[in-house]
């Protein structure tokens, strides 16, 4: 398989960015008065302004045309028809099988995987009624008002960051509450308040051998076990959801209370299965199906529109562009929706888990660099902590605005600040402000000719810092769905472009064996095994001072 360095496409694009360096969005804008329409998409539920980027029509051909050199469009139809493009596990990526709402046949091994996913639903469905209507009895036959949903990374990131999103939809006959820490405080915080007669825990692990939240499950069957004296209670107060019913059975949970997972969805991408469960439990069973025809919205888009307007496929060659060929090494996430307001951590795992790697499709070390590190806030409280870095630091940052069109809980006058500040960050990141200009605006105002001089230099905004603005109509199940969906296509596209074995995590595993390791000398009285210096010195201060701290 030949190395995306030697296609004309990329050597084209590698030439252009030296001229493109020399340029300033400004002068783009000027020469061009339609890039917004140009470099804008309208999809369902949402706008993509892509016209900040440092890009011309030209650059945007040649980015089209290196996507149509990595087949882009062929190894789309090999995701959705699910070939096994996880390579390095021998499995194929189903998680767009999850929302397919046509329920067109997909057969994996002889069997049509359309059926099984129906048939997870009806089983949700029947479950997330039960306890909504209070059918579902604790072991001392009271209603169940808190769901604790155990599980950590992809067992946890989406259906957290969905159940923050759509707080405005939850009619509150549930609180839902999120353990994915193993520090035993989270757990200690969040049962504290809570009855253990109306509690449901749900375990979410695909794998089910996670040792943080194996470590929080068993705590919580204890906390449970030591109210109601009775082992039999766990099984009307544990569900779980994995893969591995094997292990979720020897652990205690009923196998009726069993949600299945499948190894064709990887956990990253998992938020549209049963592990979406304590959203449906929130919202309601119709507001889940909503959340999947969202994702089904830009599934048909990624797949039916052509790679020039195709969203998915333009952020994800932006995303090359701006790190791969100009040099940025990191990207934001702004939202300026409080409801957003853990969608930088969910991205980062989504981006960094999927393509944070650097070893091609046929295990070569990678020549370029691949994808840059994900971070963010809150637009305005980024604006009043980081956003001097965004606008005069020396390292360029890319960065995506995500606003809403309309409030969903509008308080007067609230929206139209947040909005100008969204707008206004996007404009100054671009255009800049020149010294010649500061300093006119520093005699306007009467300063001095010294002051101006002094302060001048500091006041200059390079601009010509690129960003994509996505313009939701209004956060919705529906809409928070096609935006996730965005995302995960243009993660997809985006290792494609790289040659990337997105779908795999090895990464995570190396830190994970040493701590089972390491745990087992923490708990020891023996002299631990010969490690470097560093960490042998740090367990054996921790083990000498444990217990004689004040
Ligand atoms: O540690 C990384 C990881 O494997 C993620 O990919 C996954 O989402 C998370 O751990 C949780 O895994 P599980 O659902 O198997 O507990």
């Amino acid at each position: 398989m030949t190395s995306r360095v030697s296609l004309p496409s990329w050597q084209a694009l590698q030439t252009h960015a030296k001229e493109m360096k020399s340029q300033h969005m400004n002068d783009l804008f000027a020469a061009d008065t339609s890039r917004f329409d140009k470099f804008s998409v309208q999809l369902p539920a949402m706008l993509l302004d892509y016209s900040k980027n440092l890009v011309t029509a030209d650059t945007m051909e040649k980015l089209i045309t290196l996507a149509k050199e990595c087949d882009v469009e062929s190894w789309r139809e090999k995701m959705f028809s699910g070939e096994q493009i996880n390579k390095t596990e021998d499995r194929a990526v189903l998680h767009t099988a999850l929302r397919n709402r046509e329920q067109t046949p997909i057969y994996l091994d002889g069997e049509n995987i359309s059926d099984c996913v129906e048939a997870a639903l009806t089983k949700m469905k029947a479950f997330t009624e039960q306890v909504r209507q209070g059918k579902w009895k604790g072991y001392s036959g009271k209603r169940i008002t808190d769901i604790v949903n155990i599980g950590v990374g992809g067992s946890n990131l989406g259906p957290q960051m969905v159940t923050e999103a759509l707080k405005p939809y939850s009619d509150d006959s549930i609180n839902v509450h999120y353990v994915s820490n193993v520090d035993g405080t989270q757990i200690a915080n969040v049962l504290r308040p809570l009855n253990p007669e109306k509690v449901l825990f749900i375990v979410s692990s695909k794998t089910f051998t996670t040792a943080e939240t194996m470590t929080n499950a068993k705590t919580a069957v204890k906390w449970l076990t030591s109210a109601s004296f009775d082992q039999t209670s766990v099984a009307k107060h544990f569900v779980a959801v994995t893969a591995n019913k094997e292990n979720a059975v020897a652990f205690g949970i009923d196998e009726d209370n069993i949600f299945d997972m499948w190894d064709w969805v990887g956990g990253r991408f998992s938020l549209w299965s049963a592990i979406g469960l304590p959203i449906a439990l929130d919202l309601g069973f119709e507001k889940f199906i909503e959340l999947l025809e969202g994702a089904h919205d830009i599934d048909k888009h990624f797949c039916e529109t052509e790679l020039e307007n195709n969203a998915p496929v333009i952020l994800a060659l932006l995303s090359l562009w701006n790190c791969t060929f100009l040099g940025a090494q990191s990207q934001a996430i702004l939202p300026y929706d409080q409801s957003l307001h853990m969608l930088s951590a969910y991205l980062q795992q989504a981006e960094m888990e999927s393509n944070g790697k650097s070893v091609s499709w046929h295990g070569e070390e990678i020549s370029y660099p691949t994808v840059p590190s994900i971070w963010g806030e809150l637009g305005i409280n980024g604006q009043h902590a980081f956003y001097q870095y965004l606008h005069q630091s020396n390292n360029v940052v890319p960065a995506d605005f995500i606003g809403s069109v309309e409030s969903v809980t509008p308080v007067q006058g609230h929206h139209e600040t947040l909005m100008a500040n969204f707008f206004a960050q996007t404009q100054a990141l671009m255009a800049g402000v020149n010294e010649e200009q500061v300093r006119v605006d520093l005699t306007v105002k009467g300063r001095s000719k010294s002051y101006i001089d002094k302060v001048a230099p500091h006041k200059v905004h390079k601009g010509n810092r690129p960003t994509n603005s996505i313009l939701m109509t209004r956060i919705s199940p529906r809409s928070i769905g096609s935006l996730i969906a965005l995302y995960e296509h243009k993660i997809f596209v985006q290792g494609v472009l790289l040659q990337i074995c997105s779908f795999d995590q090895w990464g995570v595993e190396l830190g994970k064996g040493l701590a089972n390791e390491i745990q087992a000398e923490l708990e020891s009285e023996e002299n631990i095994r010969p490690h470097d210096s560093s960490t042998t010195g740090l367990i054996n201060f921790y083990k000498s001072t444990l217990n004689k701290a004040d």
